[in-house]
């Protein structure tokens, strides 16, 4: 027999406080990765990603794309969540069964049991792309965490205080992170530093977040 001290140990993703109700559960969505990178990819064959604009009229290197009963969006007019995707004035694609348990397996994990999303805004970062400092605020309800997932290239993600201006750790998140903003944390600044250039063997050029949120 040739079974070694490591095959005895299920690969169990590992749980790290990051703050007070913040956790990063690296690796949790590694699971069932093909189906779930299969229902996105026909999540977005039917609401492509695009370059949203901000209030300001700057064009966000992140390209953006929902699925679930409401999407994130910006335009000149301002932030909001809309049951409709501007481009056609239909609704957003349903948010994949798939999805939805991940989201809440990983709420679950980080103590927010009963969370149930109905929106998931989906970032595509390539390489150069980033998201500066920000509050997630447009949603209704600050009792609901935030349940973020990171796939293909590593980013850095910076995650700070309830201060624009407190200082921010910078936390590296891989493929199949997935990262828990909710309590205390809820309404802490994060964001991610411009995106290092790679090849992921999956996504190859890119990073996806898929981050789930309560809006209404
Ligand atoms: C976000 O704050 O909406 C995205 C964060 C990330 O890309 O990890
Ligand atoms: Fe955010």
């Amino acid at each position: 027999m040739t079974a070694d001290l490591f095959d005895a140990v299920p690969d169990a993703p590992s749980q790290e406080a990051i703050g007070e109700g913040a956790v990063l559960l690296r690796g949790f969505a590694r699971d069932n990765e093909s189906d779930l990178i299969a229902d996105l990819r026909a999540v977005i064959a039917q609401a492509p990603f695009r370059h949203m604009v901000t209030p300001g009229g700057h064009t966000m290197s992140v390209a953006m794309t929902n699925c679930g009963a409401v999407g994130w969006v910006t335009d000149q007019s301002g932030y909001r969540y809309s049951p409709t995707d501007p481009r056609t004035n239909q609704p957003w694609p349903a948010m994949p069964r798939s999805f939805h348990q991940l989201a809440k397996l990983a709420a679950t994990r980080a103590g927010f049991a009963d969370f149930v999303p109905d929106a998931c805004l989906i970032n595509r970062y390539t390489p150069g792309a980033k998201m500066s400092l920000h509050q997630d605020k447009d949603e209704t309800d600050f009792g609901a965490p935030i349940v973020s997932v990171s796939w293909g290239l590593p980013a850095t993600f910076l995650f700070g205080g309830l201060k624009r201006s407190d200082p921010s750790r910078r936390l590296r998140l891989a493929h199949g992170d997935v990262v828990v903003l909710g309590g205390p944390s809820r309404l802490a600044y994060h964001g991610i530093a411009p995106l290092a250039d790679g090849e992921h063997p999956v996504l190859k050029r890119q990073r996806i977040n898929l981050t789930f949120r309560k809006a209404r």
